[in-house]
Parts: structure tokens; sequence; C-alpha cells
């Protein structure tokens, strides 16, 4: 792909807006700040990676929802519920198809533990007013022929499907592309502050790209810039997970996986996400080892240990990719969006691990902060001066 490149602000050029980080996040603020005739500048040495290139891409609004985080909840469902749309605007304007597949989720029980715990989960969801489904044993196996026959029990959850993150990643790069967003290969080394506010980043090579408003989308290393003044925060760390990619079996006959299946074993979550392609992935460790992403012995153990107790036919599956990735984690799990405490500097980071589920709300809520200065009221829970000692909202 041919992405223009900028140099800098040798040509005085001032953007609307700068964001540094080209991930999934990143790309996505691009493409719909770009959509608001913003003039956007988009800061990555090599956008298009990030942890969406290791993301299983489960849409886990009601699976992944735990005791505490009710709020996040209500994003999360928002979000899920804009990706048919999202897909198909993105398949207009770029010609990929993400693989979107509404194929719903089977989350099972193993011993009485985890049924127990799952009985727990299901509480919740119905005390969140959602609807899941409680399903014996059998009625799981009859669903999911290929599931262990220790399965004792599970929720069915029709409204948890999956999108392929990689794919998902190539159409923003083209979206951003044909909307005008001008790609920076470059690192960003140090915010610029001038006077009361930030003026755009300083590049390694010391030129800098001069931005009315900047907005920090690097994943976990988005607190990375020299500059970033006290009065603001950005509590990212990164939490490691190691993933695994099987191919299932070809041809006709009944499939090998049809919906998204997962648990939890010996207190560890596993999950498997068929894909329409034929990739079966195997996810994922939570491991917090700082910037280690070194994909190890112990965490492919474990993922297959884990995995077969679930589906025993996994093993005869080739393994074809073996990658590790950093969840960008704040204090309460959910995302950082909109001002900061500095006028001018934005966040958008935090998703640990919602990010391709929350990727076309946080887009439209960028749009909104960066043209308006204020979140939308759905994303103000999520505002990036939560966790700011001096929390009051001032203007961007
Ligand atoms: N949402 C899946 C994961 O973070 O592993």
């Amino acid at each position: 792909m041919d992405l223009r490149s900028h140099g800098g602000d040798g040509d005085g050029t001032v953007y609307d807006a700068a964001v540094v980080g080209g991930g999934l996040i990143g790309l996505v603020t691009a493409w719909r700040a770009a959509g608001r005739g913003l003039r956007t500048a988009l800061v990555d040495p090599r956008p298009g990676g990030g942890a969406a290139r290791v993301a299983a891409g489960m849409l886990a609004a009601v699976t992944e929802l735990h005791h505490g985080e009710e709020a996040l909840l209500d994003l999360n469902l928002a979000s899920a519920g804009r990706y048919p749309e999202f897909a198909a605007e993105l398949a207009e304007a770029t010609g990929t198809d993400i693989a979107y597949r509404a194929c719903g989720t089977l989350q099972v029980a193993l011993d009485a533990d985890d049924r127990a715990q799952l009985r727990e989960l299901h509480a919740l969801q119905r005390r969140c007013g959602l609807d899941t489904q409680w399903l014996t044993g059998r009625e799981c196996r009859r669903l999911e022929p290929m599931l262990a026959p220790g399965v004792r029990g599970g929720l069915r959850v029709d409204g948890d499907h999956q999108t392929d993150p990689r794919l998902l990643v190539a159409a923003l790069l083209t979206a951003c592309e044909r909307a005008g967003v001008s790609f920076v290969n470059a690192t960003a080394t140090g915010l610029v502050v001038r006077g009361d506010r930030a003026a755009g980043v300083r590049l390694d090579g010391g030129t800098v790209l001069a931005a009315d408003r900047t907005v920090l989308a690097g994943g976990s290393r988005s607190a990375g810039l020299d500059g970033i003044p006290p009065s603001v925060a950005v509590p990212v760390r990164p939490v490691k997970g190691q993933i695994l990619r099987l191919r299932m079996p070809s041809g006709g006959g009944a499939p090998f996986l049809s919906r998204t299946v997962r648990a939890v074993v010996r207190g560890e979550q596993v999950y498997l996400v068929p894909r329409a392609s034929g990739e079966l992935v195997v996810g994922a460790t939570v491991e917090e080892q700082g910037w280690d992403t070194s994909v190890t012995a112990g965490g492919v153990y474990q993922l297959l240990r884990d995995a077969r107790e679930l589906l025993p036919g996994l093993t005869e599956l080739p393994l074809a990719e073996t990658c590790a990735g950093l969840r960008p984690t704040s204090p309460d799990n959910a995302p950082l969006l909109g001002p900061t405490a500095l006028p001018g500097l934005f966040l958008a980071t935090g998703h640990h691990r919602n990010g391709v589920l929350l990727a076309p709300i946080t887009g439209e809520a960028m749009a909104v902060a960066l043209t308006t200065g204020e979140l939308p009221d759905y994303a103000r829970p999520f505002s990036a001066q939560r966790f700011s000692h001096d929390h009051r909202e001032v203007p961007a």
C-alpha cells in the first residue's frame, strides 16, 4: 500500500489533529476525525501494528462481563450494536470485508466449580437485563458436537460475535488513506507544549509536527512521550496475551466448530474462535510481564492443555502460528477517552480486553471530542481525566 509520508513541520503545516499511534484505535480515530473534516496526521513508523495484529476478534460484551463493570457493559453493548453498520461502511469505503460473523458464543463449564462460577455469571447477566440461556451439557454438545463429553453445562450467548482484527486493521489503513489522512512514518518522541496547550509532537530526528489537537493512541505505550505534564495521567500498563492459530479441516461435512466457545479452566480463561476462513484462534494468556512479548513454552502449553479439555479433537489440527501482544490496561480496565487536563491533548487508550469490540464507538466518540471539545454522554464515564489528581473538566 502506498502510504503517504510526511516529514514534520518543514512545510509549515499545522494539522487539526495529530494521532500518535497507528494501531487499531489510532486508525479508527484518525479515520473518523478525517471524516469530520479535520486535517489529520497519523504518526507511527509502521502503522497497522499493535495488539490488534494478535487479538482473536471476539466481540464479547456479554461473556466478558465482570462484577463492577456494569458501566463498561453499556459502552461495550453500544459498540457491539454498531458493528454491522461499521463493517458495511468499511466495506463500502475500502472494498475490504472485515469478516464480521454473527455466530454467537457458547460459554461452557467442565466441572462443578466451573459450573458454580458460570451460574454466578448467568445471575449477573440477568441482573443486567441480558438475555442468555442456560444449557445442559447435552444441549451444549448438540450445538457443538466436538465438545468434550465432560462438559457439564453452559451459557448460550447469541449476541457475542466476532470479526477478524487483521482484516479490520487493513481496512482502516485503506479507509484512512482514502479519507486523506497523512501518514507520518516516524516515531513521536515528545509532546510539544506551547503556553498552556499541547501543540503537536516532536519526531525522532528532531522535527516538530504541529497540531491543534494531539491524541495519544499508542496502546500500552501511550504514556511514553517526553514532556507529558504531571497534571495529565496516562495510567496504562501492558498486560501480555499469548495466542495460537490452528487450521480447521476444510471441505464438506459438519463444521469443526460453528461458534466461539470459551470456558474458565483451572481459573484461566480460554477461548476458541472459529473463522469462516478455516482459522481457529485459541487464546489467551493474561500475564503481567512488562514489555515482554515472547511466546513461551508455558504459555503455549497452558493454552493447548486447556483448549484440549474443551475440544479433544483439537490436537489433530495443524498449528499455524503463535504470537503475543500487549493489552493496554487502565486501573479500572476501561478505556481512557477524550480531553485531558492539558488543553489540546486527548487520550484514546486503555481498552484492555475490549479494543476490537470498542473500535466503532471509540472512533465515533473521539471524533465528537475532537470537533466539539467534549465527549458524547455515553462516553463520559470513560473520561481521560478520571485518574488525574486535579480532576475537573477543562475546555479542549
Ligand atoms: N478479549 C480477549 C482478550 O483480551 O484476551
